[in-house]
């Protein structure tokens, strides 16, 4: 299979035709240099509402004729937009042929923005995604918080998209504290360097997880493509 980063949040697993598109930001997005217009996913996941998150997904959905999974506020918001939709919640598990999608908490915010204004938009969430016998968490947005140690315990994870940037999410200090609750064989720094507000010397929290011994943790320039054996 292949995974692919585009920049910030969004990341892309692809196995022949199924693949699964997160928190796709790609128009407005300062590192993505060209629109993946021929991206056709089976499925986009929207960890929150949040403009960097949201992004482009109804759009794509549209485009490609794919559903949407995310919260009740986030859909009906996806929904108005002409985007097919599914929804779940925290603890929810959504099956499909490629294996499943689960619910897991993330704190932060999260709103939408509808004409000028900024609606409240429920909670946000990360995702454990099961694709093909690996099993990733993509964290969204979020702080860190002790009950990444029961998503780490009861998943054997493969890999874990953490967001380093600081401000709105963990820094690389917190994250590396997530890194050792969660135990992912591989770990992916992500939601940094997009914006100046966010700049963060990765390769120093790369080295700092390597000393860990807990996992590696692996460094995707934006527009990155790698394969990755599946089981
Ligand atoms: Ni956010
Ligand atoms: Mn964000």
């Amino acid at each position: 299979m292949e995974l692919t980063f585009y920049g910030h949040s969004c990341f892309y697993l692809q196995k022949k035709d199924t693949g699964v598109l997160i928190d796709p930001w790609l128009r407005q997005n300062p590192v993505v240099k060209e629109f993946p217009a021929k991206l056709k996913p089976s499925l986009i996941l929207v960890s929150h509402g949040h403009g960097d998150h949201l992004g482009d997904a109804v759009e794509i959905a549209k485009g490609a004729n794919c559903p949407i999974l995310s919260t009740p506020e986030v859909i009906y918001h996806c929904g108005k937009g002409g985007a097919k939709t599914m929804p779940g919640h925290y603890g929810g598990t959504v099956r499909f042929d490629f294996g499943q999608v689960k619910f897991v908490p993330a704190w932060h915010s999260s709103s939408v923005t509808v004409g000028e204004d900024r609606v409240y938009a429920g909670n946000p969430c990360g995702f454990v995604i099961k694709f093909y016998g690996l099993t990733f968490y993509h964290a969204g947005d979020t702080c860190l918080f002790l009950d990444m140690k029961l998503i780490g315990d009861r998943n054997n994870l493969d890999y874990a998209f953490l967001p380093v940037g600081g401000l709105f999410t963990m820094d690389p200090e917190d994250a590396l504290e997530a890194v050792k609750l969660l135990h992912a064989k591989t770990v992916i720094p992500m939601h940094y360097n997009t914006w100046d507000r966010i700049a963060q010397k990765v390769e120093d929290f790369q080295a700092a997880v390597q000393k860990q011994k807990v996992g590696k943790c692996q460094l995707m320039k934006p527009g990155e493509t790698i394969q990755i054996e599946d089981r």
